[in-house]
């Protein structure tokens, strides 16, 4: 089976399984980066309000020439916006940013901002953010609509009131932290999966595991990580600013390589986990209620 140029979403969308993520680009590295990933032939790039690059992705975009409608376009209402007035305020700004409509809009963080993880507002206010963008997903102006960092009872807890279901959860997910459980149930509740992290914000190219397998198989240590993540199920959305290493994980050069790996390849990257422990790299939502 080849790579899965896209992974299904509701009413017939679909979400390219490689993108560029663009977190800590700023200015024009940022619209550089995009520019640099859409000749490379990426047609899906991942931002955030919090990143504030939403318009250099934007510009990014208008200087490939490639048309904006043709780009799947991410982005996400901070853990700063929860709740209705600030998460229409961060809608609408990201609207104006990104131009209408956006591809996919999500929750970024199940939390609050600067309150008590443990407190029961951050239910209430997460719970606001998303009557918000079901409003905004009704009137056309988020083509999909979905969460990030969300753990399996932050997903039943939605499910149970959504109107519309989320079409994604954007999660951490690489060898050392591989979302087994949550995986699972966003598979049984067709929730597309997001790996964020995939490279381990770099670390994970050191590995000596990851290694290996990248000098058995005649790829890159980049490429055996984003390849395991879409073996996987998940899309991927590896962040560079540099357009030698952008075009060395593009959509078209991970379909080359797509059956590089092996069974056993994949297998020994799945036993990182169990032999050096789980590591994260990035914020833990666990503690939030
Ligand atoms: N939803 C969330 O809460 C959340 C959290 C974290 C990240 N994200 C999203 O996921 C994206 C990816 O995560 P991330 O940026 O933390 O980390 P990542 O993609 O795992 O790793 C990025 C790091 O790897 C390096 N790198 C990239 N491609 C490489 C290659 N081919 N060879 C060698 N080094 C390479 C980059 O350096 P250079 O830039 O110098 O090339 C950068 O330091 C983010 O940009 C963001 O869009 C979302």
């Amino acid at each position: 089976m080849p790579l899965p140029p896209t992974l299904p979403l509701p009413a017939g969308l679909a979400l390219p399984s490689v993108g560029l993520g663009t977190f800590r680009l700023r200015g024009a590295d940022a619209s550089g980066a995009v520019a640099a990933a859409l000749e490379a032939g990426y047609r899906h790039i991942d931002t955030a309000s919090i990143y504030k690059n939403e318009g250099e992705v934007a510009a990014g975009i208008a200087a490939s020439g490639v048309p904006r409608r043709e780009v799947f376009v991410t982005s996400k209402v901070s853990p700063y916006q929860q709740g209705e007035a600030a998460a229409t305020a961060a809608c609408k700004a990201s609207l104006a940013a990104l131009g209408r409509p956006i591809d996919l809009m999500l929750v970024h963080w199940p939390g609050v901002a600067r309150q008590d993880a443990a407190a029961p507002g951050n239910a209430d206010a997460r719970r606001q953010t998303w009557r918000v963008l079901e409003r905004y997903h009704r009137e056309g102006a988020f083509r999909a609509i979905g969460v990030s960092n969300y753990e399996v009872r932050h997903l039943a807890e939605l499910l149970s009131y959504a109107e519309v279901a989320p079409a994604v959860n954007q999660v951490e997910c690489h060898p050392r932290w591989q979302q087994r459980e949550l995986r699972a149930f966003c598979s049984d509740h067709s929730i597309a999966v997001v790996a964020y992290c995939s490279l381990g914000s770099g670390a994970l190219l050191q590995d000596p595991t990851v290694q290996a397998v990248a000098a058995s198989t005649g790829v890159t240590p980049a490429q055996a990580l984003l390849l395991w993540g879409l073996r996987r199920g998940c899309a991927v959305i590896p962040k560079s600013a540099d357009p030698r290493r952008i075009a060395d994980v593009s959509p078209a050069r991970l379909a080359q390589l797509w059956d590089r790996l092996t069974d056993d390849h994949l297998a020994a990257l799945d036993a990182l986990e169990a032999e050096q422990g789980q590591c994260k790299y990035a914020w833990d939502p666990s503690g939030i209620a």
